[in-house]
């Protein structure tokens, strides 16, 4: 585990090298442990970068709907989502599927990954 970590922090500092603000070592620690969870359960759909897919699946990347359900964003994780939902002024119709596996430790770690690596930490 610590060689995994020693392993992101140099990477997360370059992802993060053109933020205004350098992350504090709960950010930093928040990232590592969120990045691999988003790789496995997440990346197919939602993107390397956040950047969603087309008119098929939303963007998590300075998404509007993450910032104004900050509540919700664990229970469709959980539950999945039945379409349709605007975010940032598109509409997307397709259904993300319920996540049953991941514990809800987990489930906390990837909403602040998502938070913070995507730039949803609102105010
Ligand atoms: C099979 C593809 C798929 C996977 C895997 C998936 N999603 Fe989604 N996600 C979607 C779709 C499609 C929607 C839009 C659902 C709707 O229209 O109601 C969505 C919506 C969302 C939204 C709300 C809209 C937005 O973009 O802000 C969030 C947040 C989200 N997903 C996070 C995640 C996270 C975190 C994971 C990994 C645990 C994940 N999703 C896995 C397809 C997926």
């Amino acid at each position: 585990m610590k060689k995994r970590i020693s392993f992101f922090v140099p990477l997360l500092v370059g992802l993060l090298g053109c933020g205004d603000s350098q992350p504090g070592p709960d950010q930093m620690q928040a990232l590592a442990s969120g990045y691999g969870l988003y790789e496995t359960h997440c990346l197919n759909c939602h993107g390397q970068e956040g950047e969603g897919l087309a008119n098929l699946i939303p963007p998590l990347k300075n998404s509007d709907w993450i910032l104004q359900h900050p509540d919700s964003v664990p229970y469709i994780i959980r539950h999945g989502k039945q379409g349709p939902m605007l975010v940032n002024g598109k509409r997307y119709s397709l259904a993300m599927p319920a996540n049953k596996i991941l514990t809800n430790e987990e489930l906390q770690m990837l909403c602040n990954y998502i938070r913070i690596r995507f730039g949803n930490a609102g105010k």
